[in-house]
């Protein structure tokens, strides 16, 4: 048979079948695989008039399928599953070819898979995909990482089928070598977390504090939509609280299971930002808050813990807050991005993949889960500052958030009397606080590590590291 099919797509999947149907749309011959062959079977005859696809029953019918340079698109699980398809195709594949994994692999996986299959002169191409089924289908956010080579030979397809950003542009960059993509993806899934846990602060103070029913919260979010917090997931929460439950005509949030789950991107960003020492608190609180909500144990114990009783405001006072919560809604966000994008620039450091922070932020304007508004200006002030050591240190940024620190001290301290759980608000005030602050209390963390543990300090007044032997009080200089 000869070589018909442009690219190749193995893992049928959700988000593996709408990918190979964007692709095969925007008029390439899309060999699929399936280790399940009813899958591949069922994507034919659904959606075969959608363009030409080629069903491969095996691996090797697959790389048959394939023009040379092989494109392959591998749509499976993250981990064991995604070493075992790559082990399968491998001894398949020639030099020059290239694969490219789709799923939410760890970086470090991806780092490891790219120079096994450099040994073979196979490329890897670590891709992050964001958007859900949905963004698969209709223009994902698309995050690759790997040899500038191997994102030569898939930027045009990949280009087609990437999601359309407010200015024209595709949501597609190559972000660095080998494991820089899923770092950005898994990046990306750590800040979803910590936009998700901020909204679901500012839903549920304000449904203490005012009373309101969730549909009326939903206004509240579809007004915020219209203005500087105006994202994707704003969007979703305003439909999500105005639904009602079929079966109980109840709000549709009333009849859900508090206790949130999670995959593990968020987890592992939190991880890796800890092996990195960067401060990520506001994505570890979401992670923690997730964690936390599913103890049920521990929160039936909790039940019996004295609190504040509640107090409802009145319209006037209602409207104050809900406005002082938009402040620090967008203020705390401004954080968790600024904290997000920290991480990458540390990890490209780290890792020597000099990631372009604004091509980051220009990826995230379409596509994906976090897609936002603001991220035209994150965008706009990492071109403007490509050294910027924090997001904070963009003027209009910097200005912004100092606009909304007095209402955004106001809710946390609200919250906090009233005793309404804001874990991600607090974090995001506490780091915002940190960098402002002078002089902290590390000096004291110091002199105590030393005093317990001869750990020594250095000194604000001369070069160098002691210990007092503080036994006489005698300073010596360390050994450096
Ligand atoms: C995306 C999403 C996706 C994520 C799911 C569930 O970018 O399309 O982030 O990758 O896996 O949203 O994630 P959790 O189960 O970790 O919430």
């Amino acid at each position: 048979m000869n070589p018909s099919a442009h690219i190749g797509v193995t893992g049928l999947a959700v988000m593996g079948r709408n990918l190979a149907r964007n692709l095969a749309r925007h008029g390439y011959t899309v060999a699929v695989h399936n280790r399940t062959p009813a899958r591949t079977t069922s994507l034919l005859a659904e959606f075969g008039h959608e363009g030409t696809f080629v069903a491969a029953d095996s691996a090797k019918a697959m790389v048959a399928a394939l023009q040379r340079p092989r494109r392959l698109i591998v749509m499976v699980q993250a981990g064991r599953p995604t070493d075992d398809v790559i082990a399968e195709y491998a001894p398949l594949l020639d030099p020059g070819d290239v694969v490219v994994d789709g799923g939410n692999a760890h970086f470090a996986d991806t780092r490891r898979r790219e120079a096994a299959l450099r040994e073979r002169g196979i490329h890897f191409l670590g891709t992050g995909i964001s958007g859900g089924e949905e963004g698969a289908l209709n223009g994902p956010s698309i995050m690759p990482g790997g040899s500038p080579e191997a994102y030569r030979l898939l930027a045009p397809a990949l280009t087609d089928i990437a999601g359309i950003t407010p200015d024209g542009t595709p949501a597609v960059a190559h972000l660095g070598a080998d494991g820089a993509g899923h770092f950005v993806k898994m990046v990306h899934n750590g800040i979803e977390y910590a936009d998700m846990q901020l909204i679901a602060e500012a839903y549920h103070l304000l449904r203490h504090a005012t009373g309101w029913e969730p549909a009326r919260i939903a206004e509240v979010f579809r007004q915020w939509n219209t203005g500087r917090l105006n994202s994707y997931l704003v969007e979703v929460t305003a439909e999500v609280l105005a639904h009602h439950d079929a079966d109980t005509g109840l709000p549709f949030v009333d009849v859900i299971a508090d206790a949130a789950e999670q995959k593990g991107t968020g987890r592992w960003t939190v991880q890796t930002a800890l092996d990195l020492g960067v401060p990520v608190s506001g994505i570890a609180e979401a992670v923690f808050a997730r964690s936390l909500s599913g103890h049920s144990a521990l929160r039936a114990a909790g039940t019996a813990l004295p609190g504040p009783a509640p107090t409802i405001l009145d319209e006037r006072d209602a409207a104050r807050l809900t406005e002082q919560v938009e402040q620090a809604l967008y203020a705390s966000k401004v954080i968790s991005y600024a904290q997000g994008l920290h991480q990458i620039q540390a990890a490209g450091d780290a890792y020597g993949w000099n990631v372009d922070l604004a091509a980051v932020a220009g990826v995230w304007r379409a596509g994906c889960i976090i897609r936002a508004a603001f991220l035209d200006r994150v965008r706009d002030a990492y071109t403007a500052g490509p050294g910027l050591p924090s997001l904070l240190a963009d003027p209009g940024f910097a200005h912004e958030v100092g606009d909304a620190q007095l209402p955004w001290r106001l809710v946390v301290s609200r919250a906090t009397r009233d005793g309404v759980p804001v874990p991600a608000f607090a974090a995001a005030l506490a780091h915002y606080d940190t960098l402002r602050t002078p002089r902290l209390p590390a000096a004291l963390t110091q002199a105590q590590r030393d005093y317990f543990g001869a750990h020594t300090y250095r000194r604000t007044d001369r070069p160098g590291s002691y210990h007092i032997r503080w036994d006489t009080d005698r300073t010596e200089e360390a050994a450096l």
